[in-house]
């Protein structure tokens, strides 16, 4: 075990091996920009891959996938209420000018919760606890709040001012309609989008964990209320009720409670701790993708936000937290129950219809007023404008009418004012098929980069002479690296050489990512392979000349196994956990 810990040597992997480093560092370097090298992209393309293989693809059209652009017009994030809540507080030192989070650095001198709480009580702690500037020692502003989105002009006018988006979200609230339509009017329905967003975080200093500009990876899910027992319920079955999850409850936090308890799926519905059984639905599904990804268990937890820790789009948020060493609970994702917030707002402030019809099972007889025009009245008050004043009302809307002479008591048409009396009104029965309503939204949110930190520092093993990843064949980089043996006799060299670059070609062939590597020791050549993760490698030497056999080392054990180089596609297919038995799948079906 080095003495270093497992962050620095992951920083070390990262700039040495091409994972990932600080950007612009030719210029000085920007807080909270990272780039990713080769081998980074490779394992975030794949965590991104079995991402949408759990939430999109397993889920059979449930969830479908869009792209929106990151710029995004203001006037969208005024409506999503961005531009009013996305801030965070800021204090500044009245000596050396420097600019601080306030709850941040509340947390880090005084020792208690900050964050979530008003100016005013950021000033009372940093007053009481005599908070001071890291670095100069000087006293500080009362806090005030700095938003956190990007501003830009779109085109080179003035007056049309965008934002660069800070979620991926207002797309799919937005462009709602038009997907429905092509997802054929139906409910349930999610819509999902991977993309980069960017958060002009104050003062960033975390590494990976806060980023000024990072990927999501995120879904709305449109549901019907009124139907969600039934609906859900056709997911909620089976083993998936009996599924554990570790949950700190705001009911336990409240009391004090600060270790999370174990729940089945069946006891956070049955005990009401989450509030829609949706979220109880996609809370298992993002547990299991993090297991999937090599998180142990007992090492994912889910934070229920207190009122003052939530967006301001939430009426419930679990956070899903892994636990690493470095940064001890890390949010990886959020499962926000955003109900009719965002639809709600972009229907006020855009003018559009962005509701969703109901049918109902067996249509419904509704009692209603109705309304006509008294015409010997109408001609009393119309005199010769009794034609085009009654050819007005014919074509207005009648439960408009209604409410009109309701509210106001008369009405004004072609200058003539027509009060109740100019109109008689009628209670009749209609058959009412549905009703228009605007869907809920449960939203599961996940941090691409956070979760790439915490499957690394989760997968990084120490042992006497090496240090590797141990990372799942489904993330690895390359699924399998082929090594030729390099000592031989110069026709046994050039030999070995051929049939390794052959087998590496034919291997990409069917798909899989592989590594080659002709330089070094076989034994330097594996370390390097352990480092960055790949599973398995081949070697091709002096027995493959003899009897076409290499062999196949194991990462994780070291351990080698021989084998014809006709069966070794076959062979690594199952190693990978990709050769299907179908046999078993097809009795499922017949
Ligand atoms: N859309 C969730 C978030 O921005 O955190």
């Amino acid at each position: 075990m080095p003495d270093k810990s497992k962050y620095d040597v992951l920083i070390d992997i990262g700039r040495r091996r091409g994972l990932f480093w600080p950007s612009y560092e030719i210029y000085g370097g920007v807080a909270g920009l990272y780039d990713f090298g080769p081998i980074g992209v490779e394992i975030k393309r794949r965590i991104m891959m079995e991402w949408i293989r759990f939430f999109i693809h397993r889920q059979g059209g449930l969830v479908v996938e869009i792209e929106s652009p990151i710029i995004t017009p203001r006037m969208v994030l005024v409506a999503s209420g961005h531009e009013e809540h996305f801030t965070d507080p800021v204090t500044e030192c009245t000596k050396c000018g420097r600019v601080f989070r306030a709850d941040h650095l509340i947390e880090e001198q005084a020792h208690v919760k900050a964050e979530g709480l008003s100016m005013d009580e950021l000033w009372s702690l940093i007053r009481e606890h005599n908070v001071r500037c890291p670095v100069c020692g000087g006293e500080l502003t009362k806090p005030r709040p700095a938003l956190l989105l990007f501003k830009t002009e779109i085109g080179p006018y003035k007056g049309s001012p965008g934002y660069l988006r800070p979620e991926t979200a207002q797309g799919m609230f937005v462009s709602f309609k038009q997907v429905f339509n092509v997802a054929r009017n139906r409910l349930p329905l999610g819509i999902a989008q991977i993309g980069r967003v960017g958060r002009n975080e104050i003062s960033p200093r975390q590494g990976l964990m806060r980023l000024r500009e990072f990927t999501i990876m995120e879904f709305e899910f449109f549901f019907d209320p009124e139907r969600v027992e039934e609906e859900a319920g056709k997911y909620l079955l089976g083993p998936i009720l009996d599924y554990k999850m570790n949950v700190l409850t705001a009911r336990d936090k409240a009391r004090g409670v600060e270790e999370a308890k174990t729940y089945t799926v069946r006891e956070l519905l049955e005990d009401k701790i989450v509030s829609t059984p949706w979220m109880a639905y996609w809370m298992a599904i993002g547990n299991m993708f993090l297991e999937s990804l090599g998180i142990p268990p007992d090492r994912i937890r889910f934070d229920e936000k207190l009122p003052h820790e939530k967006a301001h789009y939430s009426v419930q948020t679990f956070d899903q937290e892994v636990y690493t060493e470095k940064y001890g609970w890390v949010e990886v994702a959020g499962y926000s129950y955003r109900t009719t917030y965002d639809l709600g707002r972009h229907i006020e402030y855009s003018g559009a219809d962005l509701m969703v019809f109901r049918r109902f099972k067996e249509p419904r007889i509704v009692r209603k007023k109705t309304i006509y025009p008294n015409p010997a009245r109408i001609k009393e008050l119309a005199g010769e404008k009794f034609g085009i004043v009654m050819k007005r009302i014919a074509s207005m809307d009648k439960e408009e009418l209604l409410k009109t002479l309701e509210e106001k008591g008369y009405i004004v048409i072609e200058d003539v004012k027509l009060g109740r009396d100019a109109f008689y009104y009628k209670e009749v029965e209609e058959k009412v098929h549905g009703e228009k309503y605007i869907p809920h939204v449960v939203e599961p949110s996940f941090g691409l980069e956070r979760i790439f930190y915490v499957v690394l520092e989760n997968s990084l093993v120490f042992e006497e002479n090496r240090t590797y990843l141990k990372l799942k064949p489904s993330i690895a980089p390359y699924d399998v690296a082929v090594y030729p043996l390099l000592s031989g006799s110069k026709r046994e060299h050039r030999e070995m050489m051929r049939i390794a670059r052959g087998i590496a070609e034919a291997l990409r062939e069917t798909g899989l990512n592989v590594y080659y590597d002709e330089e070094g020791s076989i034994g330097r050549r594996y370390m390097r392979g352990d480092e960055i993760g790949i599973p398995y490698a081949i070697t091709v030497d002096y027995d493959t000349l003899k009897d076409n056999t290499v062999t196949i080392r194991h990462r994780d054990s070291r351990m080698q196994e021989r084998i014809n180089i006709d069966k070794l596609y076959d062979r690594l297919l199952e190693l990978l956990g990709r050769r299907i038995d179908w046999r078993s799948l097809s009795r499922r079906i017949i």
